[in-house]
């Protein structure tokens, strides 16, 4: 394959890149996002993702996820809506009939069920799909699809489906990330310091914000909401690489004056508003 050559993502392109505001706004201006998310073992995930999506403007989020998960995430998250999926009809919601982007698997294991729900979707729907986390497995993505598929994998998650060990991955993160990208019509985002978006054209981009503070469990599912939450305003691939510069960008602000190591993945998405305010 040809040698990827890829550019560092800068403030300057996220500001060059950034969507114009909005006039004669209502909530269906920006979407309706759904996320199947969160389970009784990893309930949390759902809560900051779910989080990530509505702070990075939504619209309208849904959340389908199990009852008991759904009954604890809705004290946190108050202004998403709910769909039960252990109900066999769920997918049959009226509230999910005209959705702008899914994102799946923050907190889920992945199995059968899980395996046939994103096969319909990659293959039914015409809507940005963000795979992560238990949605990640070996699977081959339908050629021609209208919409972008965007996987999120950590560098042990790339191992995974990639059938690589994680050495092998970080061996040259950026070359791996293309070649698969453009063999499997996807866009990749390799997460792990120096995060690689990768294009399925074969271009692309390297990350270069954050520290040590997203080193902590929870900051792949809060980007994974970022990404759901700016993909069902309208989806434009550099979003992707904005997503993970900005959420990077968190972790600079937050050491300014606070220690890296006592960092929580939900203080990205407290310090995103001033971020945001910042870039305007
Ligand atoms: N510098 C910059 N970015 C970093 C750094 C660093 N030093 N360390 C971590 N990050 C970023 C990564 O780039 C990524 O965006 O933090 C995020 C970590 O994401 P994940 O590895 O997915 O972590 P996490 O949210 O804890 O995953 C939780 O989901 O992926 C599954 O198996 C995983 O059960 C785990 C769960
Ligand atoms: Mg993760």
């Amino acid at each position: 394959p040809q040698r990827a050559r890829f550019r560092v993502w800068t403030e300057e392109d996220v500001r060059g890149t950034w969507p114009a505001a909005k006039d004669y706004t209502h909530k269906g201006t920006f979407g309706t996002g759904l996320l199947i998310a969160g389970s009784r073992q990893m309930p949390g995930c759902a809560i900051l993702a779910g989080t990530g999506a509505m702070r990075a403007g939504v619209g309208k989020l849904v959340m389908a996820t199990e009852k008991t998960v759904a009954d604890s995430c809705v004290i946190s998250l108050p202004e998403a809506t709910y769909v039960d999926r252990e109900d066999s009809q769920w997918r049959k919601d009226p509230s999910i009939s005209k959705i702008a982007a899914v994102a799946i698997g923050p907190g889920l294991k992945p199995d059968d069920s899980l395996e046939n729900l994103i096969t319909d979707f990659l293959e039914e729907s015409e809507f940005p799909v963000i795979l992560d986390a238990g949605a990640l497995s070996e699977r081959s993505y339908p050629k021609g699809r209208k919409s972008p598929v965007i996987l999120t994998p950590h560098p042990g998650e790339m191992a995974r489906i990639t059938g690589k060990t994680v050495a092998e991955v970080n061996e040259n993160r950026i070359q791996l990330a293309s070649d698969y990208a453009i063999s499997h019509h996807v866009t990749v985002v390799l997460k792990g310091m120096n995060t690689v978006i990768a294009f399925p054209d074969g271009t692309g981009f390297v990350n270069v914000t954050g520290n040590r503070g997203l080193s902590k469990g929870g900051t792949g599912d809060t980007l994974t909401g970022i990404l759901l939450g700016m993909a069902s305003q309208g989806y434009q691939p550099s979003m992707a690489a904005n997503a993970v510069y900005l959420h990077g960008k968190t972790a600079e602000l937050y050491a300014e004056e606070k220690a890296p190591s006592s960092m929580l993945a939900s203080d990205i998405m407290q310090i995103w508003p001033v971020l945001l305010r910042k870039m305007e």
